[in-house]
């Protein structure tokens, strides 16, 4: 790995990601060792008059969270020495000479070490002002070449609102930096499971031969939260949870359970694949397309009167290739549902010539569950112990919590951060998958924007919309009856 000195630019650093976020997953990646207390430094930038201590301050009860104060206090204090403050706006050079200054400064004194000047731009800001940020970091902050190093972006989204906005952005970024320089970070990509699902698909001889049109009945992605849009509804209403959750995260996801094998592990090799599936989603159908909208959503301040935002959608996509024709994705998500969590429900067709089937549960699935208690199990039907010859509905179950105890799984943006550091590609999105990602879901999205399409009411704390549930079953998903997976407890 690279050494000399690393400078993390936190931009917007008072803000809501990066206190909730960004700190404390640098906090964990040096607690943990992969941040030098004597090549590291960590620089806040923001707007708002405050000094380096006010900053220490306002960051420090997110990098205690839940944790017994006493635990972690002389990392705590270690980790604040290494930041500074400086503030300026978001589109003045005073303020980025000033933060050059800085930075360069540090670099200096480091370097009795050895040279590099490594740079990370963490903008942890709304989308608007990316590209002054932008343009401002090129002119007055880039690395300083004499001493070797580089200098990266790291963005997340949203990026745009449809696919001319984000193409917009996409070009105003790409004046400016080269794409192995930005960093579209997609958190889900950073979660345990997803990236199994690469391991899982690709080093198992058990799923090779099943995993295709000719065995699988139809997939479900799907994301749920039992809360709503609490404090966010300003930013939500705009967006609404097609732009929030499905493009971007499903989406992500589905590409990684549908795509052909890469050539290699080489992060272009994988992107390529990804790149692939989405090109080969066909437009979706209007009728296979459920919204919803809770009920008491209006009622906050930040949301308009007669929004038309969905809190919920279930949209069902198809691939137009030789592995899924006819293969329907099923991508779910919504907010102040009855349930929190975030799973991959592949269903299985029935057994040809079943002689069981009078007698049966339901089908072979495997599911994923990203979140909570990350697991995987494969629900199968067995005989039933005992001296009758009845089946039952049971399942091999890895359980994470179970199978990998005292293992701490790492929080996607700590992993994220690290491979910014270390200049792997492999789990950010690239500029032509974003645009295909866009593509898919652009004429859908106008069609709510122009209100031609309205979510229907729901309950919150409810499943959502019932028309969703009729829409999954008309795709081909059979709901197994009696049976539901327990994790178990240790
Ligand atoms: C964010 C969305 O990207 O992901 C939020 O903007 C959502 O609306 C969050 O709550 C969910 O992330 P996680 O990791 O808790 O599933």
């Amino acid at each position: 790995p690279e050494t000399g000195c690393l400078s993390i630019i936190v931009l917007g650093a008072s803000g809501d990601l990066a206190k909730k976020k960004t700190f404390p997953a640098l906090f964990n990646l040096y607690r943990q060792g992969f941040l030098q207390s004597n090549e590291v430094h960590i620089f806040g930038y923001a707007r708002t008059k405050i000094s380096t201590d006010e900053l220490r301050d306002r960051i420090h009860k997110y990098l205690v969270h839940g944790k017994s104060d006493s635990e972690h206090s002389e990392d705590v204090s270690k980790f604040l020495q290494l930041l500074k403050y400086v503030s300026g706006s978001y589109d003045s050079v005073d303020g980025f000479r000033l933060l050059d200054k800085e930075i360069s400064e540090h670099e200096i004194s480091k370097n009795s070490l050895e040279g590099s000047s490594r740079r990370l731009f963490y903008l942890a800001l709304p989308p608007s002002v990316y590209p002054p940020v932008c343009k401002m970091i090129k002119h007055c902050c880039m690395n300083k070449s004499d001493l070797g190093g580089w200098t990266r972006i790291v963005v997340e989204k949203p990026f745009g609102k449809d696919l001319e906005s984000a193409e917009n952005l996409s070009t105003q970024l790409g004046n400016l930096f080269d794409e192995p320089q930005l960093y579209r970070i997609d958190h889900y990509l950073g979660k345990e499971l997803v990236q199994n699902l690469l391991v899982l698909r690709f080093a198992n001889r058990f799923f090779l031969p099943l995993w295709n049109r000719d065995n699988i009945d139809n997939i479900q992605i799907v994301f749920r939260e039992d809360f709503g849009t609490e404090g966010r509804g300003g930013y939500f209403d705009e967006y609404g949870i097609i732009r929030d959750i499905i493009q971007n995260h499903l989406l992500q996801v589905l590409c990684l359970v549908a795509m052909e094998k890469p050539v290699s592990l080489k992060p272009e090799h994988i992107r390529d694949e990804k790149v692939k599936v989405l090109q080969s989603v066909l437009p979706i159908k209007p009728e296979e397309v459920v919204l919803g909208q809770y009920d008491s959503y209006r009622d906050d301040p930040t949301v308009a009167d007669d929004s038309n935002t969905p809190t919920f959608a279930t949209v069902v996509l198809r691939i137009h290739n030789e592995r899924w024709e006819g293969v329907p994705f099923i991508l779910k998500a919504g907010k102040a549902l009855n349930s929190r969590k975030a799973e991959i429900r592949v269903q299985f067709k029935d057994v040809p010539g079943d002689i069981f089937r009078s007698k049966k549960q339901g089908r072979n699935e495997f599911v994923i569950r990203l979140q909570p208690s990350e697991a995987m199990y494969m629900k199968l039907t067995v005989k039933q112990p005992g001296l009758e010859m009845s089946t039952i509905q049971s399942e091999l179950d890895l359980s994470y919590g179970q199978r990998y105890q005292g293992v701490t799984i790492p929080e996607a943006y700590e992993r994220l951060i690290l491979d910014t550091i270390r200049g792997d590609q492999q789990h950010f999105v690239r500029r032509d998958e974003l645009r295909a990602a866009w593509e898919i879901f652009t004429p859908l999205l106008h069609k709510i924007d122009d209100g031609e399409l309205k979510p229907l009411p729901y309950k919150p704390g409810s499943r959502g919309p019932v028309e969703a549930d009729e829409l999954l079953a008309k795709a081909g998903y059979v709901q197994t009856h009696g049976y539901i997976w327990i994790p178990p407890t240790l």
